[in-house]
């Protein structure tokens, strides 16, 4: 069963969010890695598109938790963990149109820089049958950016929950810069050459839109991208001729059997700039 995105586009531009997309964004990468299209400390620069703001989780509606951003640390770990980020890390931009998610993430940034860490609260559902690879991402999610700090205690009412704490090491929560930037209608222009980015991600973003718009975000990401850069999106879109993006590769990722109806899964591609 493909997680039906088309129930997005009738949604207005939602926030939220969840740790599958940063699973599927780790089985990707390990994918790109593994065909030789990133190498090892090669992501010195990333961007992420839409990072998302978690008021109430996603999948179960948990709410029992500060208001959080999962993804720019789930991408920052998952660079360290593959051995892709650049000896001395990875830097972070994140692209959004909405206020309240850049504000939340550059008070994250003034608070990393008085030394404060990030604090991530990442909830499952006990109930839900998480295949063995999803549940042993979620056992780790965080290890390589920052501390676990113990289970989060959940309302009695809140069912069959465990809630993992992860604090995310001050440094870390210093190399994200949060961007005010509709990748629709606009880009970092001019990058100098040496500032292009390595790797683009967005998930659960260009769903939003028609093909027309999903064309205009493509060129836009192609020329953030260095040469040779990889863009990784859950929305296939086929590249315009005259944009210099080529599909490299799709990675499905499964999260759970549901029966009778095969696996709870998404599929992910990855391009690379020309
Ligand atoms: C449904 S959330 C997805 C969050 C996260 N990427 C994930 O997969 O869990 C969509 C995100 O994309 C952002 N967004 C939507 N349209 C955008 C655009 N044109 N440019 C930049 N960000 C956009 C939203 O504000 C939000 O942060």
């Amino acid at each position: 069963m493909l997680i039906d995105q088309t129930a997005f586009r009738e949604r207005g531009l939602s926030t939220d969010t969840t740790i599958l997309g940063g699973y599927a964004i780790e089985r990707t990468l390990e994918a790109v890695r593994d065909g030789g299209l990133l190498g090892t400390g090669a992501v010195r620069r990333a961007g992420l598109v839409g990072p998302g703001l978690d008021f109430a989780d996603k999948d179960a509606g948990y709410d029992f938790y500060p208001v959080q951003s999962i993804q720019p640390f789930a991408l920052l770990d998952a660079l360290a963990r593959l051995g892709l980020a650049a000896p001395d890390g990875a830097a972070l931009a994140t692209f959004d149109v909405n206020p309240r998610i850049n504000d939340h993430l550059a008070a994250a940034a003034a608070g990393a820089a008085a030394g404060a860490p990030y604090r991530l609260a990442l909830p499952r559902n006990t109930d839900l049958p998480w295949n063995d690879r999803l549940a042993a991402y979620w056992e780790r999610l965080g290890d390589a950016v920052g501390q676990a700090t113990g289970d989060f205690a959940a309302p009695p009412n809140a069912g069959n929950v465990r809630t993992r704490g992860v604090a995310v090491r001050p440094e870390v929560v210093r190399s994200i810069a949060p961007r005010d930037l509709n990748i629709v209608l606009q880009r970092l222009d001019p990058l100098p050459a040496g500032e292009r980015f390595d790797l683009i991600v967005a998930t659960d973003v260009l769903v939003y839109y028609d093909i027309f718009e999903q064309s205009l975000a493509l060129a836009n990401v192609a020329a953030m991208l260095r040469p040779e850069g990889i863009f990784v999106s859950n929305t296939s879109v086929v590249p315009l001729p005259g944009i210099p993006l080529a599909q490299a590769g799709q990675a499905r990722v499964s999260y759970m059997p549901v029966p009778g109806q095969g696996e709870v899964h998404d599929v992910l591609t990855w391009y690379r700039r020309e």
